[in-house]
């Protein structure tokens, strides 16, 4: 168990809450500050801004250890002070990082020697504008290290509480040190290293696992050319053990909100220093071209989409989420929507009424797809795996599901009387009504 100590968080928003969570958990006092003043009472009621499993309870659990609050002046308390806000993309792709100045701009003045660290995903360079700016502040006995998150939405506390390593970036070895200690209880091994490598891992690691999922999409996208079967494909590539089955699941493509922005900002960081980063223009590309695919393979079974009736089931970028920030069905709906479809959606928690004008979401799958033309998976929720039902066939107009996660089987389904098209799979023609005994009459 790590030794208690005092932690501040700049950010109340997702990553902020599961590492403020988690360090309590750790046993650690928390003060989690944010400029948000109904996020901040909302909190302070216990109620959490989003959907993340094992968050809601983990906070509960800590709740004599974590304070929520608006002045930043509380924040002179803390030895460690964490930033977690957000870093989106600008126009120019670069990361806008107005949040994490204004953090410092609130940093409170006291006696103690704090240690600031950096959660959020920042472009390589910044560590060294951070020592700049806390110098020009008259700030130089605060400490930096760079301690990227490697949390993913949906698995963020087990992501916290058991990581496959943590990265420690510093220009003193004293503060890496420090800020190690603070894990006291999770078993990881630790990487530590200078903080342009620090930050440099962050976003290599997202762009190469962005990297496999176009790798094993383009696979897919020849596969269903040749009659091969991407799933078979991955299986037998994935248990390679240099290459692993992780990150190798085929579908419409990769979506919210770190990837693609990550993918870009390192593409961007790259260009801006003399070179082209030509791998990850052509991933994005891939990502791009991978959703719209779902529109070819609709055209293939219906002709033109003016006038057709398509469910678009699961709006989240992922299960377990209700974050819809760069999800697939966005741009899958919009299409269609502009094709002239008339657009049916589902979604167990997210909510995409303001984003999708012209759609109706629907409260159950078996809304969505009455009358449908088609029904296209885009997340993999669990709901979704029954269904190749006679129910959700009787109820849709036309009987062809477009599986974009693989989701379902295909035999089955096609047994059950559905036209079936997934990725990177053969696909089938839909075959008639599968055989029903005659009731049986007295
Ligand atoms: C991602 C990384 O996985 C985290 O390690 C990282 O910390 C985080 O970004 C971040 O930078 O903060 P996240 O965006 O929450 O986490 O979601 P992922 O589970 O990585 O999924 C991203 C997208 O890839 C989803 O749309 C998912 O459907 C898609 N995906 C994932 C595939 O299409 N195929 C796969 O095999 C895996």
């Amino acid at each position: 168990m790590a030794e208690s100590r005092t932690i501040g968080v700049f950010g109340a928003g997702w990553v902020g809450l599961v590492t403020g969570g988690c360090f309590a958990e750790l046993g650690h006092e928390v003060i989690v500050r944010d400029v948000v003043p109904d996020r901040i009472a909302a909190l302070q009621a216990g109620q959490l801004p989003f959907h993340e499993p094992d968050l809601p309870e983990v906070l509960a659990r800590n709740r004599e250890r974590i304070r929520y609050t608006l002045d930043a002046d509380e924040l002179a308390e803390a030895d460690t002070l964490f930033i977690c806000v957000q870093t989106p993309p600008t126009y120019s792709g670069d990361a806008d990082l107005s949040f994490v100045w204004s953090a410092l701009d609130d940093l409170p003045r006291g006696e103690r020697r704090q240690i600031l660290v950096m959660k959020s995903t920042v472009p390589v360079g910044t560590g060294d504008k951070v020592r700049a700016a806390l110098e020009g502040r008259g700030l130089a006995n605060v400490g930096y290290v760079s301690n990227p998150e490697f949390l993913a939405e949906g698995t963020a506390v087990r992501d916290f509480m058991r990581p496959d390593r943590i990265v420690i970036g510093a220009f003193d070895q004293q503060d890496a040190a420090s800020v190690e200690a603070l894990y006291g209880g999770i078993e990881a091994p630790v990487v530590r290293t200078d903080i342009a490598s620090a930050e440099m891992i962050k976003l290599a690691a997202n762009a190469f696992l962005s990297t496999r999922i176009s790798f094993i999409n383009e696979i897919a996208n020849v596969c269903e050319l040749v009659g091969a079967d991407v799933e078979s494909v991955a299986q037998g590539v994935g248990l390679d053990h240099r290459l692993g089955p992780h990150f190798f699941r085929a579908g419409v493509g990769w979506g919210g909100s770190c990837f693609g922005k990550d993918v870009s900002a390192l593409k961007q960081l790259a260009g801006n220093s003399g070179y082209h980063f030509q791998l990850l223009a052509a991933v994005i590309e891939v990502n791009e071209l991978q959703k719209r695919r779902v529109i070819s393979k609709l055209e293939k079974h219906l002709g033109r989409l003016r006038g057709k009736t398509i469910a678009v089931l699961g709006l989240a970028f992922k299960p377990n989420t209700d974050d819809l920030r760069d999800a697939p069905s966005l741009v899958i709906a919009s299409r269609l929507l502009a094709e002239g479809a008339a657009v049916r959606t589902w979604d167990p928690v997210a909510d995409a009424r303001d984003r999708l004008q012209g759609a109706v979401q629907c409260e159950t799958v078996l809304e969505a797809v009455t009358g449908a033309d088609a029904a296209v998976i885009v997340t993999e929720w669990d709901e979704l795996q029954g269904l190749a039902s006679a129910q959700v066939r009787d109820a849709m107009a036309r009987p062809l599901i477009i599986d974009g996660r693989n989701l379902l089987d295909p035999e089955e389904t096609r047994r059950a009387g559905f036209a079936y098209e997934g990725i990177g799979r053969q696909s089938s023609a839909f075959e008639g009504l599968p055989e029903t005994p005659e009731p049986v009459t007295g």
